[in-house]
């Protein structure tokens, strides 16, 4: 079967991760998830203390790279497992600082495109379609309402035991949503020719069939 590379793109909190995970295991692909790569560069900033200036400085010493391990992929940071250091609110904020860098961004963009050399390949993030694979064959973007994204993220945050409070939740859903659009590098838009896939209805198992079939349709055109 030939192969192909699927851009997925999205707001946070909209379930990007959950499908190209989902996607390149139906397709037997590789998943490829670039908010770690940007997380791990915000967490070698944070554990360095590093400003903009010295961070740009330091690139060239931040290596990162993915492991499987039985509860799925990992990010490595200068071969480190750091998955779980990625994942706090701290890593996330921070990850939205350097992120708007031009230069993290064309080091990221750079490690990105060379990973679709060999195809088979589902990516997932802010600019996939637009900027590191604008020739993918299939571009998803994912999408559904900030009030329903903000009431995913507050559940998840109760089943972590936290007690969050809604209007915060959703205040900073909006937040990053204006982030990730307006920021100049890169900003978060939907590619042309992208399939938009309003998930604010479907059930995670209605997603997956979807985005299953459109896949399929594709792969057979
Ligand atoms: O999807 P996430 O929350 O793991 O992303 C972390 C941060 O990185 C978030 O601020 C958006 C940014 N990001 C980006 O600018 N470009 C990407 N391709 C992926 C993530």
């Amino acid at each position: 079967m030939r192969k192909i590379i699927v851009a997925i793109d999205g707001y946070s909190s909209c379930g990007k991760s959950t499908m190209a995970k989902a996607l390149a295991e139906y397709a037997g692909y590789t998943y490829v998830d670039t908010g770690a790569m940007y997380r791990a560069v915000a967490l070698y900033a944070l554990e360095k203390g590093l400003d903009e200036q010295q961070l740009v400085a330091a690139l060239p010493d931040i290596h990162i790279s993915f492991i499987h391990k039985a509860d799925g992929q990992h990010v490595c940071l200068n071969g480190k497992d750091v998955e779980a250091q990625i994942r706090t609110l701290e890593v996330g904020n921070k990850a939205s600082q350097v992120s708007p860098i031009k230069a993290v961004r064309q080091f990221l963009v750079a490690q990105q495109q060379a990973m679709g050399d060999e195809k088979g390949i589902v990516m997932d993030g802010r600019d996939i379609g637009t900027v590191v694979f604008p020739n993918a064959e299939l571009k998803l973007f994912l999408t559904a309402t900030p009030e329903e994204r903000a009431n995913r993220r507050f559940k998840e945050l109760q089943d972590k035991g936290e007690n969050p409070v809604f209007e915060d939740v959703l205040r900073d859903v909006n937040d990053r949503d204006y982030r990730d659009t307006h920021r100049a590098e890169s900003p978060l838009r939907q590619a042309e020719d992208a399939v938009v896939v309003d998930n604010t209805e479907m059930t995670k198992e209605e997603q997956i069939a979807h985005i299953r079939r459109i896949f399929d349709d594709h792969i057979n055109r």
